[in-house]
């Protein structure tokens, strides 16, 4: 194994609209010989066309691209000590593919990139990858984190709300486990993951909701309004997208009772990208 180290730099490239890119990503993409790009599922192709766009938009020199097939994941495993298990079986394969896209696809002293879906800190296992093929030490490198703007931030500046209320906490969670049990302090709570609507469960509590589906791309879908009346309308527009795109990435902000203070805003905000024309522009 040669002493000189590759360097790998991850990069969060936002959650869908292009401009979301920083210019500390722009930066560290042109720093860049070798892009890495996983995908898998019926998103990848759609994902994997974003992220190459990104690239024909900000690069001009020499650079390539290694495509590769994320490995499968066990989904049918949903109680918590199964589900923990098939997650580390899946980062354990994933990590064996890294590994290999490294040490094969890399020169010792070259820089190499993970490009990642929003920002690498919240629910993204490459950081978690990484650390554990350092721990291996079959192949020497360093790395830097890039942020992203995440789905959750992109979530909030487009329906114009603050994600907390003054000195209250958030829970930012998978939708999964909030069918186990409802937060129970005075926070509002950001939901993610969420394949099976868990906000179907929670209506009779008085909620708000901020909905948004393929936040930043053209087919972007946001609602907004007491979930008792919106619940049933977000789950019509869940399955026709899913039906069109064949895949769907949702994300949703629960307020715990109706607005009112300045900032918190309730009437959604100005989409760019209408869809159907009913529900583009955050209708409440
Ligand atoms: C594996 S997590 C990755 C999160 C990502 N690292 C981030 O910072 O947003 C995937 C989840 O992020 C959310 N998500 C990602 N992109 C989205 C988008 N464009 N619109 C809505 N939700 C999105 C969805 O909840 C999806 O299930």
């Amino acid at each position: 194994m040669s002493d000189t180290p590759r360097h790998i730099l991850v990069i969060g490239m936002g959650a869908g609209d292009p401009d979301h890119l920083t210019l500390a990503a722009v930066k560290a993409m042109r720093r860049t010989e070798v892009f890495f790009v996983l995908g898998k599922g019926p998103e990848k192709e759609s994902l994997t066309r974003l992220r190459r766009d990104i690239l024909d938009a900000h690069l001009t020199g020499p650079y390539r691209v290694v495509e590769a097939t994320d490995p499968w994941r066990d989904r049918t495993q949903e109680d918590g000590a199964r589900y923990a298990s098939a997650v580390r079986d899946w980062r354990h394969r994933r990590a064996d593919l890294c590994e290999r896209l490294i040490s094969e696809e890399l020169e010792p002293g070259q820089c190499g990139a993970f490009l990642v879906w929003g920002d690498p800190s919240l629910y993204d296992s490459t950081l978690a990858v990484l650390e554990d093929i350092r721990r291996r030490g079959a192949v020497a490198f360093d790395h830097e984190v890039i942020p992203g703007i995440s789905s959750v931030s992109a979530l909030a500046a487009r329906h114009r709300v603050t994600l907390n209320r003054v000195g209250r906490p958030i829970h930012i969670t998978p939708g999964r486990r909030l069918a186990e049990g409802f937060p129970q302090d005075d926070g509002d709570i950001v939901v993610m993951l969420d394949g099976h609507e868990s906000f179907t469960h929670l209506t009779g509590r008085g909620l708000w909701i901020h909905w948004g589906a393929y936040i930043g791309t053209p087919d972007e879908l946001l609602v907004s309004g007491p979930l008792d009346e919106v619940a049933g309308r977000i789950s019509r527009l869940r399955a026709e997208a899913r039906a069109r795109h064949g895949w769907i990435m949702d994300t949703y902000l629960l307020r715990r009772r109706p607005e009112s203070e300045p900032g918190t805003g309730s009437a959604g905000g100005p989409a760019r990208h209408g869809a159907d024309g009913a529900h583009g522009g955050g209708d409440s």
